[in-house]
């Protein structure tokens, strides 16, 4: 088939990619000019594990390219909306924007039968706004919304292999033509009888916006049970490996720590408070600024063993901050609670050193007071403490005894509690987990 995707962001770039991988012909848009110039180049903007491979296999192909210019949509019949809904500056709700500039910019182009499918998460009641702005441009072209749930790190396969499909679509024909549109599209998927949800364009909505707000509870969850462990002696790793194996709770997305981040999660929950209250069911999900109120206290929670540690003094201290990205296998750092924690730091007068595998360009644009150094070795030499706060596997695997000999004292903040703390121990460390005695 042929498709545009508009934006070509971290949902946008990899959809394109796997769609070409997958058989399809796929022209990928988005206003930035230098994304796009990287991108015809056949080199990943960001960095995804596997993105580079399907982007160079899927450019050779010859079917997939980039451009600036939307009238390059021209011939394809799915146009996928995958631009960005960040926080609106001031306030808690998404901002759409990009997704009304995408549709405006899009409209002169469309055709009598085009499909355009909303990837982008987006406030429930959206999709029926644009769907009227659809009907009223009098193209013939209609809307699906088919939500992503991709996690960065594993974008690639989650793309080519979902664990589930969701359509929103209209009532009626139309609805029926969207639907054998999207089953084309994603052939690959409903062949490997991946689960299926045809639903209406609010529910749809609806499913990306609860996925995550789940997600985002059960971390909370746990992490306030690491604040209850920290004040009775318990210890919250076991009791998440306890409670975890009834399979009605399941011990996925329960390791306590620093908190959640990224692009996705912390605004998904603001936008979707923010959305309730619009609506007047403001209470319905009251208890997700709970959830962001805990999260936020896990941070300062580890700043606050850091300066401890430290004796009650960080100025003048060098502290070792492992880790930047908001989880491994990624280079971003959108709400990253790992760089939030070297900046506060740095805030109370730390020597920070900070590394990361992939992420220090992206926090060296946003932190340029920061140190940052590329190797571990450097990171830890003369260290006062050393803060991990991304559990990548280069961090998990360092020899506590080869630490304990490079570092001025060997005192270790575990924010992922992924150390093993008997080891680190045994080397000479005095080591702090979150939640554990
Ligand atoms: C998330 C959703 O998982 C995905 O389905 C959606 O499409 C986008 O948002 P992502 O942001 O890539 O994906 O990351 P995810 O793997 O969900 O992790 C989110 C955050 O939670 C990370 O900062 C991670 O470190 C943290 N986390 C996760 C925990 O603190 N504890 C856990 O047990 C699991």
């Amino acid at each position: 088939m042929k498709l545009s995707v508009i934006g070509c962001g971290y949902l946008g770039a990899v959809h394109a990619s796997a769609m070409a991988e997958l058989g399809h012909d796929v022209i990928g848009i988005d206003v930035d000019a230098a994304k796009i110039g990287r991108l015809a180049e056949g080199q990943a903007p960001f960095f995804e594990p596997g993105l580079s491979e399907v982007l160079t296999s899927a450019m050779k192909s010859g079917r997939l390219r980039f451009s600036t210019d939307m009238a390059d949509v021209a011939g394809a019949q799915v146009h996928f909306i995958a631009v960005g809904t960040p926080q609106k500056p001031g306030s808690h709700a998404a901002d759409l924007r990009f997704v009304d500039a995408a549709i405006t910019a899009l409209l002169p182009h469309l055709s009598v039968g085009d499909l355009v499918v909303g990837k982008s998460t987006v406030p429930v009641g959206t999709a029926a706004r644009l769907a009227e702005v659809i009907a009223a441009s009098g193209t013939g072209a209609s809307l699906a919304w088919n939500p992503e749930f991709l996690r960065e790190g594993f974008a690639v396969k989650d793309t080519i292999s979902p664990d589930r499909l969701v359509y929103g679509v209209p009532s009626g024909e139309a609805g029926k033509h969207a639907q054998a549109l999207l089953n084309q599209v994603y052939a690959t998927a409903i062949a490997a009888e991946t689960p299926l949800v045809v639903t209406d364009y609010a529910t749809a909505e609806l499913v990306k916006v609860s996925a995550n707000a789940f997600l985002a509870t059960k971390i909370s969850f746990i992490n306030a049970m690491a604040e209850i462990a920290e004040v009775s002696g318990a210890d919250v790793t076991q009791l998440a490996d306890a409670i975890g194996f009834d399979s009605r709770i399941g011990r996925r997305f329960l390791n306590a720590g620093v908190g959640f981040g990224g692009g996705c999660l912390p605004k998904d929950i603001r936008a979707f408070t923010a959305r309730a209250e619009e609506l007047g069911r403001g209470e319905s999900v009251a208890f997700l600024k709970e959830v962001d109120a805990i999260n936020l206290r896990r941070r300062q929670r580890v700043v606050d063993l850091t300066v401890s540690a430290l004796g009650a003094r960080a100025y003048g201290r060098k502290v070792a901050v492992l880790g930047l990205s908001f989880k491994p296998h990624s280079d971003d750092v959108r709400d990253s609670p790992a760089l939030d924690v070297a900046v506060q730091l740095h805030g109370l007068g730390a020597e920070v050193v900070a590394t990361d595998p992939q992420a220090i360009d992206n926090s060296r644009a946003r932190h340029p007071q920061l140190t940052y150094a590329v190797g571990i070795e450097e990171t830890l030499r003369g260290a006062d403490a050393v803060v991990l706060v991304t559990e990548w596997p280069e961090f998990r695997a360092i020899d506590p005894a080869w630490a304990a000999s490079i570092v001025r004292t060997p005192t270790v903040i575990d924010g992922r509690n992924t150390l093993d703390a008997t080891a680190w121990r045994a080397a000479g460390w005095t080591y702090h987990g979150l939640g554990r005695p």
